[in-house]
């Protein structure tokens, strides 16, 4: 009964609902982690695969392949591996849109590749969270979340989600392996997740991505105007809504873009991804698009 449960364990009821409401958002049974990464190892383990098929895209992913390499010999092919390289219970694992360049990957297609091999196809939605895609739609089996980005709000919260397909019967399994190794997202987690950010998800998210698009737009307008400063600094914008490259000057003069790693908050936020990762094109700068105003970001983008 939960007016048995004493006070000092009320948190459990915030873990529960937040899991509640995002089994409700994602479209499929929904479980929280204490980070996007345990929730990345949490499905390596309960799949248990051979092969993992994988491109480009968050490079820590590829770390934990690696060391569950070392336990189970799990190997990495190419995205674009011919299908009868793939086995029963082998995984395609696909990121879209892509961190950092934010192109939209065709889900159905790797589905399909997938399911003809009687594979799973995991889809990292992280960059396209709800309202914006369902994966489901599209064939995806498992659909991960660094919930550290957009389904944080103020950027702070640390949480990793997993939502499967619910035709499929993950859940207990993943459940069970999450009791043992204590990786689920902490209380404090659950209920900033609960009580403050998913309430604001939609609004938050349909904002960010229409002043992103936006801005976007405006860039591109701008590389083709030789009088401007986009002109003279970047040569190419990546957004999904483009499907092309961009690359440009890091500047550190911005007053509203904060230099961070993270992404998904209410401020916009710029990296220089060559900073951490030396083979990234030294050029590239990711932005993340907060709830500022388009014409202030735009200001601070051309040091009005
Ligand atoms: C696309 C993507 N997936 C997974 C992760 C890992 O998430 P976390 O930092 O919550 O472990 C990140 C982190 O930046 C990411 O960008």
């Amino acid at each position: 009964m939960l007016k048995d449960i004493p006070f000092q364990f009320s948190g459990l009821q915030y873990h529960v609902r937040f899991e509640a409401i995002l089994t409700s958002i994602l479209g499929g049974p929904a479980l929280t982690y204490a980070s996007g990464l345990a929730a990345f190892h949490a499905v390596l383990v309960l799949l248990n695969s051979r092969r993992i098929a994988i491109g480009e895209g968050y490079h820590g992913c590829n770390g934990v392949i690696s060391m569950v390499s070392r336990m189970t010999g799990l190997k990495n092919l190419p995205l674009d591996c011919d299908a009868a390289e793939l086995q029963p219970g082998d995984i395609i694992h696909v990121e879209t849109p892509l961190n950092p360049t934010r192109e939209a990957i065709d889900l159905q297609y790797y589905a399909d590749k997938a399911h003809k091999m009687r594979a799973f196809l995991i889809v990292d939605a992280t960059f396209g969270p709800p309202p914006l895609q369902n994966p489901f739609d599209f064939g995806a089996d498992i659909v991960l979340h660094s919930g550290t980005k957009y389904f944080g709000e103020q950027s702070d919260m640390l949480c990793g989600i997993l939502a499967a397909k619910p035709q499929h019967d993950f859940l207990m399994k993943l459940y069970s392996d999450r009791v043992y190794l204590g990786s689920v997202a902490g209380n404090t987690e659950s209920w900033l997740g609960t009580c403050m950010s998913l309430r604001t998800l939609e609004l938050r998210v349909i904002r960010q991505s229409a002043t992103a698009t936006a801005l976007v737009s405006w860039f591109h307008s701008q590389l083709h105007d030789p009088s401007t400063a986009v002109h003279e600094l970047a040569q190419e914008v990546h957004h999904a809504s483009l499907q092309t490259e961009a690359k440009e000057d890091g500047s550190c003069k911005l007053r509203l873009f904060q230099h961070a790693t993270s992404l998904g908050g209410v401020e916009s936020l710029m990296e220089w991804r060559a900073m951490t990762n030396t083979s990234i094109d030294q050029r590239l700068v990711r932005l993340s698009i907060g709830v500022e105003a388009l014409e202030d970001l735009a200001r601070d983008l051309q040091q009005d």
